[in-house]
């Protein structure tokens, strides 16, 4: 999705003016624009009592974190080191998810410690594994043959995720009888996702399991999570999701599911590329123009900042700034520096004329982009900066041969055992 208007338009006023400060390459975010979002859908759910639980995955920058804790926002952390992020940043427990997978009793040592989290189970071994069940649990669904997951995430019996629906039943008796007292129950079936009635099936289905705990176990739940997958339309034929019809339909599901179980649980989401992926751009500068078999652009940035074109050839639109409205008259891949021939931000794409020094921003890298990055090659990772009402702000420094440490350790860095 091309970023919005206002972004665009600060983006023209400022980008000279960044470029000067802090030097290409660079990721820049929009904060009004992770605001406006937060706003909007929560306004969309205020029927119900509803938050977003940002999947911390998708964009993990303590600031932007704190910015949307501000909101109100809670979040889903599937590490312990994604946990003790938003720990530290203050998120209350019943704010914060755990939605680890395989995981190690030490794992779970840290998540039930300071004032502990939401867990959510990810299977039924872990129900004796937790080394004290909380008062609240929850478990991730996973419906198996009845649903057949999006093409992005696979068909859920191949899933490594979630307890089958044969013993769903069965971990909440037995959470039940290790002293749980409150439940959640979660799902997190598609990616990038831009069918809206995708998620509202997903409400329906654990809608499904709602009664069934109802009727079997009488258990009443506090909520149910529909996870995240919440797509945003990266390439030039996607349409963005019908957010008030994806709303609106969810909330008559909801309504349906309280004449039959008489009570309405709340409602939480995990979105986290629908947050942030729009409002958030690679800034990189041409640096070479190469003719070969076919026209190369070669930038200062490459896919080890945003792997997502090389590992699932996807579509970022690009544009440069200054030649916005300059005829489209260039094929070219513009490309990286990385030893690898994929390392292309974008393959046979049309563009206005280039020279050595132009700008090029490529766009929707506010999630799961830089969070992807590597260093292969010793390729560092850039900085990463917010623009915000009157300013901008490093949130995160560029990488320095210093923090790679093969480059500088010159051996043996650890301890060394006679055998
Ligand atoms: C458990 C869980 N929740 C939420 C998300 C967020 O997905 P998205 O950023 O596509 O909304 C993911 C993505 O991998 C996930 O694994």
């Amino acid at each position: 999705m091309p970023i919005n208007n206002n972004f665009e338009k600060k983006l023209k006023q400022v980008l000279p003016k960044i470029i000067n400060e802090f030097g290409t390459p660079f990721v820049l975010y929009d904060a009004q624009g992770i605001i406006d979002e937060y706003v909007n859908l929560s306004e969309c759910f205020k029927d119900l009592k509803y938050n977003n639980f940002f999947a911390v995955k998708a964009t993990p920058e303590p600031v932007i974190l704190k910015l949307m804790l501000d909101l109100g926002s809670g979040f889903d952390c599937s590490s312990i080191q994604e946990l003790l992020m938003v720990r530290k940043l203050g998120v209350k427990p019943e704010n914060i998810i755990f939605t680890s997978n395989n995981t190690s009793k030490e794992e779970f040592e840290v998540a039930v410690a300071d004032g502990g989290c939401i867990l959510n189970l990810d299977d039924v071994s872990f129900i004796d594994k937790v080394p004290q069940m909380p008062e609240r649990i929850c478990f991730r669904y996973n419906p198996g043959s009845a649903r057949s997951g999006n093409d992005i995430i696979g068909d859920p019996v191949e899933s490594k995720f979630g307890v089958p629906d044969k013993q769903i039943i069965e971990v909440y008796a037995q959470a039940q009888k290790r002293g749980a007292k409150k439940f959640g129950l979660h799902t997190m079936i598609c990616s990038n996702e831009l069918d809206h009635e995708y998620f509202v099936q997903n409400t329906q289905m654990l809608s499904e399991v709602v009664m069934r705990l109802h009727k079997e176990l009488n258990i009443k739940l506090d909520f149910i999570n529909i996870g995240g997958g919440l797509g945003i339309p990266y390439g030039p034929k996607d349409k963005p999701v019908n957010i008030a019809k994806m709303t609106s339909r969810i909330i008559e599901v909801m309504q349906d599911l309280e004449n039959i179980v008489g009570y309405v649980p709340d409602l939480y989401t995990e979105f986290g590329r629908y947050m942030t992926g729009p409002h958030g751009v690679l800034v990189m500068r041409v640096e070479n123009i190469m003719n070969k078999y076919r026209k190369y652009v070669g930038v200062d940035a490459s896919t080890n900042i945003n792997p997502r074109p090389a590992i699932y050839d996807t579509y970022h639109k690009l544009s440069v700034f200054g030649k916005e409205d300059d005829k489209i008259t260039e094929v070219v891949d513009v490309v990286g520096s990385l030893c690898r021939n994929n390392d292309k931000l974008a393959v046979e794409r049309r563009l206005p004329k280039l020279e050595i020094g132009d700008i090029l921003i490529q766009h929707d890298v506010g999630a799961h982009a830089v969070s992807l990055g590597y260093n292969y090659n010793g390729r560092l990772l850039p900085q990463q900066l917010l623009l915000r009402q009157s300013d901008v702000v490093c949130i995160r420094r560029k990488q320095v041969p210093k923090d790679m440490d093969i480059t500088l350790s010159g051996g043996i860095v650890g301890k060394t055992v006679q055998i």
